[in-house]
């Protein structure tokens, strides 16, 4: 028996990242007078704000450095990062993350959601081939059904990703809950949880179709 996701929510591994900055971007972002341009801009600026947030607890190892002064011991990133959008409306994050995370590699998962059936037809992958090693943001604006990110979580699980965070900016929780049943594990990173789906599958009040509003198709 499922449980109301009400209940379940608190449960969830999921941050919500309510920094009013983010919040004021965010609303910008919904609004459907918001032209491309600006969309494209706010999502850029919303991801790249995010990713201190998702990357707080990564683990760092100890790195001698020799400053003008004197020796002392810095810190690094233990792994390398591998950023994983799922296109093509990850593609709207992806520059944004890479101003904080420069060094990142790069993999790209295309899926595609049926309109009819909501089910995630996946139409291309290349993912770096050291990817398992590697800590992965899988980034992709909204999480509605779940059957995208669902897809695209066991993907790189079966290329045996082991360490890996989903960022989002607007989920549904019918999403989160799906996402969360399957992998539990894999940690949830968004800026508003909104109320429901409708009967098409789009999040209310959610902000219409991401890829559409980012490509302006
Ligand atoms: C959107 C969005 C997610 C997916 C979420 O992409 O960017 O990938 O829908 O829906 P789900 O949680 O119900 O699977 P879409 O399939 O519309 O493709 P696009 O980015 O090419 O527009
Ligand atoms: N995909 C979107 O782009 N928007 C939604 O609300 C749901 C799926």
């Amino acid at each position: 028996m499922l449980l109301p996701t009400a209940m379940l929510m608190p449960m969830l591994n999921v941050q919500v990242i309510d920094h009013p900055v983010i919040q004021t971007k965010l609303s910008e972002l919904r609004d459907k007078s918001t032209d491309t341009r600006t969309f494209r801009l706010l999502l850029d600026e919303i991801a790249m704000l995010m990713t201190y947030e998702v990357t707080r607890d990564w683990p760092t190892i100890k790195r001698p450095v020799s400053t003008p002064m004197e020796e002392t011991q810095g810190a690094v990133l233990a792994r390398p990062v591998t950023l994983v959008p799922v296109l093509r409306a990850g593609l709207g994050m992806a520059d944004g993350v890479k101003r904080i995370l420069s060094d990142a590699r790069m993999g790209h998962l295309g899926v595609s959601r049926n309109e009819k059936t909501l089910q995630p037809d996946s139409y291309y992958a290349k993912l770096p081939p050291d990817v398992k090693e590697t800590e992965v943001l899988l980034i992709d604006p909204m999480l509605a059904t779940g059957g995208s990110a669902v897809y695209a979580v066991e993907y790189l699980k079966q290329r045996g990703v082991t360490s890996m965070k989903f960022m989002c900016l607007v989920a549904a929780p019918e999403g989160i809950e799906r996402l969360h049943l399957k992998h539990p594990e894999v940690p949830v990173y968004c800026c508003a949880i909104d109320r429901q789906l409708n009967d098409r599958g789009y999040i209310m009040p959610g902000l219409g179709d991401a890829g559409d509003r980012l490509f302006g198709t």
